[in-house]
């Protein structure tokens, strides 16, 4: 038995925020982020994090035309929680109003979280553990950026992406996860709890914006994208000729550019949509897909490969046949 996701969904923000609006408030301008990043607008949200999965969710449970509540599992990836308790997911599971209790929680590996969501809700559908999971990726970034560090604030967008993921006789093929430890502050959020208590030391404690070393992250982005996406056609003894679309994480297009140059994959293979929406992070990678997959472009038994990477370090790649 193989999970296949059987509906893809989104929820795009209600704000566009262009790089002229960017200009106003911070010494930037848009040739730059357009020449480094490729992007040229993100959208932001006056809605939290659980509220955008759960527009993400009506929207992939109307085009999986499921009843919601054959859902038997639901995972929400993000690293930009309402809370840290209850979860994204329990909050979804509360706004679908289902008529039965199931388990719901959330996941964080970053950017790489819809692609280690995909690596759980592989292993519980194949172990006939669970038939129908909804799998969202959500993110409410603009409130964890600084807007007075330019080399960060320009990058990022919210979103959230979803998938209906069931048992089929084909599907997800392979999935290889990974986290590279040991460069683990490249790209880093603080929580802001404030660290004091009677009893223990008094900590620093940061304000939660984003923080990154761009030069870090641009070369272990490059190098783990190339080396996953080689690693999953080696180890399914394939060729990217035999793939017909790659949808990897909307970080940058300099780093997409620098795989299809080393990797000389056809352009027209790799999916981008980062112009319109900046990173995403766990909403990426969805986000992407279901843009494919409204452009009817998806085919049956066509082969794809989905590729993230993010902060942990965190990378991870997915080859699914449609
Ligand atoms: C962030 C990133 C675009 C910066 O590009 P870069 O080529 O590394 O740029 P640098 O940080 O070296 O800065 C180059 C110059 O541009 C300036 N600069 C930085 N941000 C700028 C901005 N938004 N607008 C204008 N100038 C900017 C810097 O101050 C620097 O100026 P200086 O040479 O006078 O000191 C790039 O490092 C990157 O994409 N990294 C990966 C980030 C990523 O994908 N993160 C998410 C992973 S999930």
């Amino acid at each position: 038995m193989k999970a296949k996701i059987i509906a893809t969904g989104s929820y795009y923000p209600e704000i566009t925020v262009t790089n002229h609006d960017l200009e106003k408030i911070m010494s930037t301008n848009h040739d730059w982020i357009v020449q480094r990043t490729g992007i040229e607008q993100r959208k932001f949200s006056n809605h939290n994090t659980s509220q955008m999965a759960y527009y993400s969710a009506v929207d992939v449970i109307e085009k999986a035309k499921i009843d919601k509540n054959d859902i038997d599992l639901i995972i929400v990836a993000t690293f930009t929680p309402d809370h840290f308790s209850p979860s994204c997911a329990n909050e979804v599971a509360k706004k679908l109003e289902l008529k039965k209790d199931i388990p719901s929680f959330d996941i964080n590996a970053a950017c790489t979280g819809f692609i280690y969501g995909l690596k759980i809700v592989q292993a519980f559908i194949e172990s006939g553990m669970y038939q129908t999971v909804l799998l969202v990726g959500s993110e409410n970034i603009s409130k964890v950026l600084d807007f007075d560090d330019r080399g960060v604030a320009i990058l990022f967008g919210d979103g959230a992406g979803s998938a209906i993921i069931q048992a089929s006789d084909r599907g997800i093929i392979d999935t290889v996860i990974a986290n590279k430890a040991d460069k683990n502050k490249a790209l880093l959020v603080p929580n802001n709890v404030k660290i004091e208590t009677p009893f223990t030391h008094n900590r620093y404690c940061e304000p939660a914006y984003v923080q990154m070393n761009g030069q870090e992250v641009f070369k272990f982005a490059t190098t783990v994208f190339v080396k996953s996406l080689k690693e999953i056609i080696k180890r399914n003894n394939l060729t990217f000729e035999d793939i017909e679309y790659i949808v990897p994480h909307q970080a940058n297009l300099r780093i997409i550019e620098f795989a299809i140059k080393m990797l000389k994959i056809d352009r027209e293979k790799f999916v981008v949509n980062l112009d319109k929406v900046g990173n995403t992070s766990a909403a990426s990678v969805p986000l992407a897909l279901d843009e494919l997959n409204e452009q009817g472009k998806l085919k049956k038994g066509d082969k794809i490969i989905l590729v993230a990477f993010g902060s942990g370090l965190t990378y991870g790649v997915s080859l699914l046949e449609w």
